[in-house]
């Protein structure tokens, strides 16, 4: 395990560094760079996760690694995952890191901002109308849901595999406090912005979803200032593309959560550009970009590092509380943005294209 830490009079901060698998390594090298140009007082100690902790150990996970990040008072996270993993039993894949910690360090409330760059309107596949200003915040809870119902598994293993099994299942659940604390959150963070909550179900066909629902309106009442509707995830997802302005504050489970942040990430031009944390009841978080490990690019030096990077002043916010660096970090990601320099997912004609490194030399000196 590497080490560097700062020595300054205050606290110093631990944080856990997981750079993962794929273009992880990368991306994360870059915002420790500029949390390094802050020379704020932190220790910063890595650890291997995902594909890269089971090549050396044997497990996604490994005891070690769990350890540094129930100790630390944040983690930064890369990304988890390659396609040669896909044959292994499904405890040992990658994806399973990132969902042990999510569930060993009670990480439920997900924080997943959609926000369009001003600079960058014209990445988006949508019309440039519909997504200037966009400013989307989406709740998504994280430690329940299908994610984590019991039972789950395939009928008739044979030799802990499963041909020609006849039936799969997944269990759905919430349970009152699951739903009652990722409700508060969201009404907490809408009285921060503009007073506007959607919570979005499928209560016409789950009961689980109905029980959402009853309890979001519950939950509610406790927060008369705050203008809260209901939406159907299909509708959600039609509405998202068709005027996504008209949302402010999204709140939904688990699972349509993951699917309606990369759609909503995506009205942005770049899932490259956003990052996300996710919070337990006592602000320990974990910070990681939206998108994945990419393992199609990984190792070309070419990956947008700046959703890591904004990952890493998310971190410095909530679990730090160090919110001026957090802003200077923001600030100088909008500089570069202004500067014209671009990554080759955000890259259009008459801006400069940078590699990963490039990027991360870039906002260090937009610091200054
Ligand atoms: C995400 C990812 C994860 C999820 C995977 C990697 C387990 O898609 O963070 O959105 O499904 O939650
Ligand atoms: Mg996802």
């Amino acid at each position: 395990m590497g080490r560097s830490s700062y020595k300054k009079m205050s606290k110093t901060h631990r944080i856990a560094v997981l750079p993962g698998d794929g273009i992880g390594t990368e991306i994360v090298a870059e915002a420790i760079k500029v949390l390094h140009a802050l020379k704020l007082p932190l220790q910063l100690d890595t650890a291997p996760v995902g594909g890269a902790a089971y090549e050396l150990h044997g497990h996604p996970l490994p005891p070690a690694t769990l350890a540094l990040a129930k100790q630390a008072d944040a983690v930064l996270f890369g990304a988890v995952g390659d396609w040669k993993y896909d044959k292994l039993d499904r405890p040992l894949r990658p994806e399973q890191a990132i969902l042990g910690l999510r569930r060993e360090l009670g990480l439920f409330a997900n924080f997943r901002p959609a926000i369009c760059y001003p600079q960058l309107v014209g990445a988006s596949s949508l019309k440039p109308e519909l997504i200037a200003g966009l400013d989307i915040l989406i709740i998504r809870e994280l430690t329940g849901d299908i994610y984590f119902g019991q039972p789950r598994g395939r009928r008739t293993a044979v030799d802990g595999h499963f041909p020609g099994a006849p039936e799969a299942f997944d269990t759905m659940r919430y349970s009152r406090p699951e739903v009652e604390r990722i409700a508060h959150v969201a009404f907490q963070a809408a009285r921060k912005r503009s007073k506007r909550v959607t919570s979005v179900d499928k209560a016409n066909v789950l009961e689980t979803f109905q029980f959402w629902k009853d309890i979001v309106t519950e939950v509610g009442q406790q927060y008369p200032d705050v203008e809260l509707d209901h939406m159907y995830v299909d509708n959600a997802a039609m509405q998202l593309v068709k005027a996504p302005k008209k949302f402010d504050v999204l709140v939904t489970g688990n699972m349509f959560g993951d699917i309606l942040s990369d759609e909503a990430a995506m009205l942005t031009g770049s899932i490259g550009m956003l990052p996300s944390a996710s919070l337990n009841a006592s602000n320990q978080g974990l910070y990681e970009p939206s998108h994945g490990s990419a393992p199609d690019i990984a190792g070309k030096g070419i990956a947008n590092p700046l959703a890591t990077i904004l990952s890493a002043a998310m971190m410095l916010r909530f679990s730090l509380n160090l919110p001026e660096a957090a802003d200077r970090i923001e600030a100088a990601v909008q500089t570069v943005l202004a500067q014209g320099l671009r990554t080759a997912d955000i890259y259009s004609e008459g801006s400069t294209r940078v590699g990963t490194a490039q990027m991360g030399d870039a906002v260090v000196a937009a610091l200054a």
